[in-house]
């Protein structure tokens, strides 16, 4: 497993700056839709259209009629069988049992992954805390190989900060 965390490596100052208009966006996103439902849907199209290495972005969710299971909740990309994940299997249900980052640079290097799409190489997976509870996760995965960037954990790192006290 290549569990890894860089978001404390200081970014490029154009790197930091086009993360943080992308949270301008996501926040101008959260402050219209009056749905937390709306607003994920909505980051998800606009995270797949504006960052080209992100190909399926979707949002998992604790099963709340499923005690230890996600749930699949919005999402962009091709449809997925995996709808409903338990703790601790593949990488999201991992990350519901950590509640922390994981990034795979190479999925194929994986020992507990579901594949979606053969296409897919890397992932990243960062949870959504309420209060120290996990509650949800966005999900990422790229079909470039080595595709997730430290700006890219900033930007995602930030979107779940902005998310959490909606739920
Ligand atoms: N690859 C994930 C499953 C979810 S799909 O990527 C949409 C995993 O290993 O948990």
């Amino acid at each position: 497993m290549s569990n890894s965390s860089h978001s404390n490596l200081p970014l490029s100052s154009g790197l930091e700056s086009a993360v943080q208009e992308h949270l301008e966006h996501v926040k101008s996103i959260i402050s219209k839709e009056p749905a937390l439902h709306d607003s994920m849907h909505e980051i998800c199209s606009y995270l797949h259209a504006q960052i080209s290495h992100f190909d399926w972005v979707g949002f998992y969710l604790d099963d709340p009629e499923k005690k230890g299971y996600l749930k699949l909740g919005p999402y962009v990309g091709a449809p997925t069988d995996h709808t409903s994940i338990p703790y601790g299997k593949g990488i999201c249900g991992q990350v519901a049992v950590s509640l922390e980052t994981f990034i795979s640079q190479d999925v194929h290097a994986e020992d507990n992954y579901i594949a979606c799409s053969l296409e897919v190489q890397s992932e990243i997976v960062v949870p959504i805390l309420k209060e120290g509870r996990f509650v949800a996760q966005i999900d990422i995965d790229s079909n470039t190989r080595s595709g997730i960037t430290p700006a890219d954990q900033k930007l995602l790192e930030g979107i779940c900060a902005l998310l959490s006290p909606l739920f």
